[in-house]
């Protein structure tokens, strides 16, 4: 790459921390991971910088009408910038995000600058010998939101009346440009680099790569340039290579890094969330019963005509995120669905399984049998309604007058016709779909193709059931009104298979509301069966092998009592701390740190801190714990699923009575040892 990093450097205390974002893979729509990142981490970052911190973003109308409070800027030297850049022909927006903490955003409208694409295209071939082909419209908006920050920065400091100290923090390729400008240009800025995914990992995982054990190997410029991703690569790894401090969201990434973009990062960076505290366990597991009842509406006219399973033994499954179907894992979970519907039907299983797949593909809108479900479900709610009222009513007449009702002329002719008329509309020709809207490019699909290929078509024998949403969740769809996160609470168990995930802020969150399924390796010290969380080799197994553990952690779930998966609701609310900014948030601060120091080092020292027992992160954990909450069962002979109901969530109770009461070891199954379920033949 034909940029040489400048080191120059001024002596002044710091001013500013800037943070720029822009969100990948999608023509800055704010979706996905990243988005989410800089979203939660906005409150704490504010506490620490106060009127100095302000995030730098593109404008996007639509966002700024609901999001941002638009107002004034906020000091002199900023007022004097915006004026100047405005005034030279840019559009350039301050505001408040009205988001917890409320931070200053300045926004770049990037496409008000379009006309300068040409100009400064042949300025970064000039300068840095990146070339940029017309068509890729990400790229170039991410030129004109590189040169825009760059722009910013530089003009900023020029109207400072001392020279400031400004710590600029980059998120992914679409930001970096900017970071590179800033140190051709030799401005005051220390900066930091932070990439949530290479762009050469995620192709490279999406074409079916023993990528992990042959991260040495890879010719990068070859494999990026036959991917047409070329350009994109050069702009990232200028990135990697100018910035002062680089940095990654886990230790695989970082690993993965250093072999594709040749620089290993500086400090790792986890992503945090801000964790809810509940002040009573039950407040949670009550949240879990509301949520599941409203999935279980759902369920109800999605299956009707063929509800012949009980959903008091249903249990709900699901896997979400942006749709890359073997990157985020979609293709094994179904392949080990097809292989746990073989399970539960020849173990003749009364749980039926409903696996939800919430990932976003190209629609025309929901199609009309779901849609029908839905309408067909609420006629036969409002008919026992009427009946309802009417029985109500010659009952209440009858008590008048001092009689039992005589309960064989409680309901008249026209009710039975109207109920008949009701049963008679939940007749259907077809099957329940799997599908919940009009795909528009159904052939091709994968998560269709995959369906096809495997026969889960959501039939009476099936014991596993499939429903794709591809379209993330909303409270106000007409078909499954609740948002993402009431959603996640209501299911039982998340799977998160991926290959390719270098934080997955989709099984964070899910550990923060109930358990989850996934590989990432970074949470491999957790004890998975205490913790509900289950780990899937994905490295060092070939793809059957994983697809057979994930078969048998889910056939052991199907297997788990009422009272075993609270418990294991509780154990795994408690991890969440775990992901919460307030721990996780002192790695940003150091990064912060750091890159002062480099910028500056007249002016600043960076002194690692050793995390002590203080700072470091206390891993909640019962001291009787048992090794696994199938170890948790009733001590009464005669427990029955109602008597789960009534259990008070006392862990350090539970795990008392785990210790003297252990009856069955729990078959985790492990790679070195033999499968603990006969799987059906692959066909
Ligand atoms: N998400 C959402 N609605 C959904 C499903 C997922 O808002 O119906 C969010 C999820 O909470 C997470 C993001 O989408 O914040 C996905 O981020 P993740 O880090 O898992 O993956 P990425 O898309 O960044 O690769
Ligand atoms: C929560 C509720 C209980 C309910 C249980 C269902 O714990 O407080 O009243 O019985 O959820 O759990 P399940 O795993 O069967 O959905
Ligand atoms: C990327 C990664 C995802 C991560 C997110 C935030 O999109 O794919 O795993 O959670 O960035 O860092």
């Amino acid at each position: 790459i034909a940029i040489t990093p400048h080191m120059y450097f001024t002596n002044l205390p710091p001013l500013h921390s800037t943070e720029y974002q822009l969100p990948n893979h999608s023509r800055f729509v704010a979706v996905g991971g990243i988005y989410t990142v800089i979203q939660t981490k906005a409150r704490l970052t504010c506490e620490e910088w106060g009127e100095n911190y302000f995030l730098v973003g593109p404008y996007m109308e639509s966002s700024v009408r609901t999001q941002v409070e638009l107002i004034e800027p906020c000091n002199a030297a900023l007022r004097r910038t915006i004026d100047k850049m405005n005034s030279s022909g840019c559009k350039v927006y301050f505001g408040r995000w009205l988001i917890e903490g409320s931070p200053y955003v300045i926004l770049l409208d990037v496409g008000f600058t379009a006309w300068s694409l040409d100009r400064w295209k042949s300025e970064l071939w000039e300068n840095c010998s990146i070339g940029v082909p017309w068509f890729d419209r990400e790229a170039n908006d991410a030129i004109l939101f590189g040169f825009l920050t760059a722009w910013l920065l530089g003009e900023y400091a020029a109207q400072c009346d001392e020279p400031p100290h400004i710590v600029a923090h980059f998120h992914e390729w679409l930001a970096g440009l900017g970071l590179v400008l800033c140190r051709q240009r030799q401005l005051p800025v220390a900066t930091i680099f932070t990439t949530h995914a290479t762009l050469l990992g995620r192709y490279l995982c999406a074409g079916n790569v023993d990528f992990y054990n042959n991260l040495a190997e890879f010719n990068v410029d070859k494999e990026a340039g036959d991917r047409q991703i070329y350009h994109r690569y050069c702009l990232e790894r200028a990135a990697v290579r100018c910035t002062h401090v680089f940095t990654t969201v886990s230790q695989i990434t970082a690993i993965e890094a250093e072999h594709l973009l040749k620089r290993k990062p500086d400090i790792v960076t986890p992503n945090g969330l801000n964790v809810k505290k509940f002040s009573a366990m039950h407040e949670f597991q009550n949240l879990h019963a509301q949520s599941k009842a409203r999935i279980q509406e759902f369920v109800r006219g999605h299956f009707y005509g063929h509800l012949d399973f009980n959903l008091d033994k249903t249990v709900f499954l699901f896997i979400a995120g942006r749709y890359e179907f073997s990157n985020k894992g979609a293709d094994i979970f179904l392949e080990a669905l097809a292989r746990l519907n073989y399970l539960l039907r020849v173990n003749h299983s009364d749980v039926t399984i409903i696996a939800f797949f919430i990932m976003p593909a190209r629609t025309n809108n929901f199609n009309v049998e779901t849609l029908k479900g839905q309408a067909v479900r609420k006629q036969l709610w409002d008919t026992a309604q009427t009946v309802k009222e009417h029985f109500g009513k010659k009952l209440y007449e009858s008590l008048l007058v001092g009689q039992l009702p005589d309960v064989s002329k409680m309901l008249d002719k026209e009710d039975f016709t109207m109920m008949k008329r009701a049963i008679f509309a939940t007749q259907r020709q077809c099957l329940p779909p799997v599908c919940s809207h009009n795909m528009l490019e159904d052939s091709s699909d994968p998560i269709l193709n995959c369906i096809r290929r495997i026969g889960l078509f959501n039939t009476a024998q099936d014991r596993v059931k499939v429903i794709f949403h591809p379209e993330f969740l909303s409270s106000t769809s007409p078909l499954l009104p609740m948002d993402y996160e009431e959603f996640v609470r209501g299911c039982h168990l998340g799977v998160f298979p991926s290959y390719y995930e270098p934080w997955g802020y989709t099984p964070g969150k899910t550990t923060h509301t109930m358990y989850m399924c996934f590989h990432c390796v970074m949470y491999i010290f957790l004890n998975s069966s205490f913790s509900g969380i289950y780990i899937l080799d994905r490295r060092y197994c070939g793809v059957d092998e994983s697809c057979n553990q994930l078969t048998s952690f889910l056939f052991q779930f199907c297997q788990q009592s009422r009272r075993q998966r609270i418990i294991q609701r509780n154990r795994t609310e408690r991890l969440s701390d775990l992901l919460d900014w307030r721990y996780l948030g002192r790695y940003y601060v150091s990064a912060r740190h750091m890159a002062l120091a480099k910028a500056f080092p007249d002016t600043f020292i960076y002194e690692p801190q050793e995390p002590t027992s203080a700072t470091g992160f206390r891993y909640p954990r019962p001291a009787s714990v048992p090794p696994s909450p199938a170890h948790s069962l009733h001590s009464s002979p005669h427990h029955s699923e109602a008597e789960d109901e009534e259990e008070p969530y006392d862990e350090d109770l539970e795990a008392e009575k785990d210790r003297v009461n252990i009856r069955q070891p729990f078959n985790m199954p492990n790679r070195n040892k033999n499968q603990t379920v006969s799987l059906p033949e692959k066909n």
